[in-house]
């Protein structure tokens, strides 16, 4: 359990929010970069702010506040102009930085000409996303440069599903591979082969409900090892990175290939939960995604129409009696994720938990968050991101190897050669 609080102070994100104000030293996903290809504006909404997203006819790209600084109109309707975006109503004219370039309206088009209007953010696109910063700073935090930040467009595929609950409700879901072998049972046992590998490590996930958990300490977070004794002698170990604030790395069929999520405050009450697949040698096999549903989808909404409470998120109470544990047939890992978070409620009241040893990894990353805000409140300093941290080489892997042997000595990129990695 956690005090009520730490649980406001883990939870509210606002621009004046002690969370808020440490969230805004990161960068963060905002969109999928396919989405300025049909329209040049896009609505953002981020952190509890308001912004319009849009693409001058220079093609770069600007972020800032949603609302016209003349008479709030919003921008989102606006004309795109050679140097920045233009307000439809009296066709005030502001650029990404948040200057104001003309006031068509006024006499000799207006004494804010030059002049600072609006609030700008700078944008980065990398990894098939466009990234925010939202910060006050002059100087932008460290961009943080993973693995799939670093690939061909072709290599990665960011999908975006968006949740009716508060960020660390998402976040905790992507940590927790306790409930693996429970919520998720049917899609482990359906699609374990083109997901997880071999029928014995998805037969010692799906018997072994209970991992033993281990962990490293790291700059950016921590490494869990979620061990799970196999065949005589051997143990099954799935190694996942966090790396916090809020980006879990889940491994795939084979070291390079894995999914990257992160849990992204749109405001107190909502959230974006990003799914990035990436394969570090190869473009994305797209077939790997039909198995289970997720190939034609809405890449910047794939859970629209997932239900609520109004139809219980479509569970299937018949699939169920006949032994289909969550009742969610035929849906991928994030509908299931999703209906137990939003079941939760917006802000759930942590103060009511019973917490027990399979919960070691939420109390970690909670208490690191805290120690985090109240780091930043006393030295300036942020925390997950400074000079010592690698981001490039944070990888996950799942991999089968002779219990005697020590998972913390294993480097993802160069996996023992004696130990195969979980086929
Ligand atoms: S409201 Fe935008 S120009 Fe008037
Ligand atoms: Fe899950």
């Amino acid at each position: 359990m956690l005090s009520a609080e730490d649980n406001e102070l883990l939870t509210r994100i606002g621009p004046d929010a002690r969370m808020g104000k440490l969230l805004r030293r990161y960068w963060h996903p905002i969109a999928g970069i396919s989405d300025l290809e049909t329209s040049w504006t896009r609505r953002v909404r981020l952190l509890g702010e308001d912004l319009v997203l849009f693409k001058d006819r220079s093609g770069r790209l600007g972020l800032i506040a949603e609302y016209c600084p003349h008479r709030r109109a919003s921008l989102a309707y606006g004309i795109p102009t050679e140097d920045g975006i233009r307000c439809p109503y009296h066709g005030w004219e502001m650029d990404a930085r948040g200057l104001c370039l003309d006031q068509p309206n006024e006499t000799n088009h207006g004494a804010l000409r030059g002049k600072p209007v609006t609030t700008g953010y700078p944008v980065q696109v990398l990894g098939g996303m466009v990234w925010a910063y939202l910060g006050k700073q002059k100087t932008p935090p460290r961009f943080p440069d993973y693995e799939f930040n670093n690939v061909p467009d072709s290599h990665v595929r960011p999908m975006r599903g968006l949740l009716k609950c508060n960020w660390l409700q998402g976040l905790e879901a992507l940590l927790d591979s306790a409930h693996v072998g429970y919520l998720h049972n049917a899609n482990v046992q359906n699609f374990a082969k083109t997901m997880i590998g071999s029928e014995e490590t998805t037969n010692i996930l799906l018997t072994n409900g209970a991992p033993n958990f281990e962990f490293i300490e790291k700059p950016y977070g921590f490494r869990e090892g979620a061990l799970r004794p196999g065949k005589t002698g051997n143990t099954y170990a799935r190694i996942r990175e966090v790396a916090l604030p809020y980006f879990s790395f889940i491994p795939g069929r084979y070291s390079g290939m894995g999914t990257a999520c992160c849990s992204i405050p749109i405001d107190d009450e909502n959230t974006a939960q990003w799914y990035i697949a990436f394969n570090v040698d190869n473009p994305i096999d797209m077939e790997r995604f039909r198995v289970f549903g997720m190939a034609d989808i809405n890449l910047d909404y794939f859970n629209e129409g997932m239900g609520g409470w109004h139809n219980m998120w479509q569970q299937d109470r018949k699939a169920m009696k006949d032994g289909y544990w969550s009742g969610f047939v035929g849906k991928g890992n994030p509908h299931e994720d999703f209906a137990v978070q939003e079941s939760m409620g917006p802000i759930v009241d942590r103060s009511k938990e019973h917490l027990g040893q399979a919960d070691l990894v939420i109390v970690r990353a909670r208490r690191m968050l805290i120690d985090a805000v109240r780091r930043y409140e006393k030295t300036g300093e942020t925390s997950f991101a400074g000079p010592e941290v690698e981001f490039p080489r944070i990888r996950a892997l799942a991999i089968t190897y002779p219990s005697s042997e020590d998972w913390k000595q294993f480097d993802a990129f160069n996996p023992p050669r004696a130990l195969s990695a979980a086929e």
